[in-house]
């Protein structure tokens, strides 16, 4: 590092207080004298010109001067260069010679300022610099807490057999509901529930569960898949509900798959993701699409399914007291879905389950208010 000069700020080069004009352009003297001789004025002009560009303390003031001097449109040398025609032949001639030697030399005493400016600024830049200083982390971005969440969903189930499969967000209404066995008065079909796009015909998804039938249509048994994506519904938004989550439906169809194989599978899936002590249990719960049709619960995390507030006084406000929270819905594949799509339910049986993400991450993480998750605040995101 420089030492720094007494009285002057640290940092600040000497070279950037002004010079005069012979230090940037040895020629100066003779340029003078050379204008002296066609026009004193000019020559005087000049002087006051160059002492101005050669000055400058910093190149922010030098392009200001120089546009003054030899701006294209308004500078004082263009101006006068413009005025030549009006003139004489003789004065045109001579004066003519003079401005255009001023606007060169000008010229030059401006370029010399500049890089003597930027040479110091450099300078001052590598003198303020601490190489001993520990380096800033550069800021790296990272996948959404819920990608996270999927990611790793997908990996479990990977692990276990599934592939994945994408079905459309945009969604008729018979793959929605009528081939998935829903009865025509459901109340799921109902308008608070469901966005219309064509009322009656097309909708937005309001699960998962739609792909299954696309990929029954498509494919025969055996099948194991999952459907992660991002569904809709016309809800009220409040701290645990939202118009727009996420789920992720899985289907195992094949010969003899039993309520056994899916109770295996769902221990299997909340023990990867709570922990091997996670306590779990299945009770009935009504789908139209599964039969029988079942609910999982984990023992509630705030709780730990005590079912009374941590102060002791009271029913636990998460899980209003019953010591559980729910988890998935999930059963063996109701007949009539595999008719739907042209399986017969005589041949091959099959289990389905479908949990949203959301609710996933927010037991797992203690997150107590969904609407976090698509707010964008860095400052909850980068927990993750
Ligand atoms: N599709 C159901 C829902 O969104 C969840 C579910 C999936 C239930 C699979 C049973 C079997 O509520």
């Amino acid at each position: 590092m420089k030492p720094a000069v007494a009285g002057r700020k640290p940092g600040v080069d000497a070279s950037r207080e002004g010079v005069e004009p012979a230090a940037l352009v040895p020629e100066h003297a003779a340029h003078v004298a050379e204008l002296e001789a066609l026009d004193s004025d000019l020559a005087a002009a000049y002087a006051r010109g160059a002492e101005a560009l050669a000055g400058a303390p910093d190149t922010a003031t030098l392009k200001e001067r120089q546009v003054t001097l030899l701006g294209r449109e308004r500078g004082t040398i263009t101006l006068e260069l413009a005025k030549l025609p009006e003139l004489s032949v003789e004065v045109r001639k001579t004066r003519g010679r003079a401005l255009n030697l001023i606007k060169r030399w000008l010229g030059e005493v401006e370029a010399a300022r500049r890089r003597a400016l930027e040479q110091a600024e450099e300078a001052s830049a590598a003198a303020g610099l601490d190489v001993t200083l520990p380096g800033r982390r550069p800021w790296v971005g990272r996948a959404h807490v819920l990608a996270q969440v999927q990611e790793e969903m997908l990996d479990l189930f990977h692990g276990l057999g599934y592939s994945v499969y994408q079905s459309p967000e945009v969604e008729s209404e018979s793959y929605n509901f009528t081939r998935l066995n829903f009865p025509p008065d459901h109340p799921a079909r109902d308008a608070h529930d469901t966005y219309w796009i064509d009322p009656g015909a097309v909708l937005l998804r309001t699960h998962t569960s739609p792909g299954w039938v696309r990929a029954m249509e498509e494919r025969k048994p055996p099948l194991r898949l999952v459907f992660p994506g991002r569904v809709y519904r016309s809800e009220q938004v409040d701290a645990s509900h939202m118009d727009q989550f996420h789920q992720m439906d899985g289907l195992f169809v094949g010969r003899d798959v039993s309520m056994a194989d899916l109770k295996g599978t769902l221990a299997t899936f909340a023990r990867a993701i709570y922990g091997p002590r996670v306590k779990t249990r299945i009770v009935p719960i009504y789908f139209p699409f599964v039969e029988p049709g079942c609910q999982l619960d984990i023992a509630c995390a705030i709780c730990e399914g005590t079912g009374r507030a941590r102060s002791g006084q009271g029913r636990c406000p998460v899980c209003g007291g019953s010591g559980w929270s729910e988890l998935l819905g999930a059963g063996m594949v109701h007949p009539n879905v595999f008719r739907a799509v042209g399986y017969d339910p005589e041949e091959v049986t099959g289990f389905a389950f479908g949990m949203g993400l959301e609710r996933i991450a927010m037991a797992r993480f203690g997150i107590p208010e969904i609407r976090l998750f698509l707010e964008n605040d860095l400052r909850f995101l980068k927990q993750f």
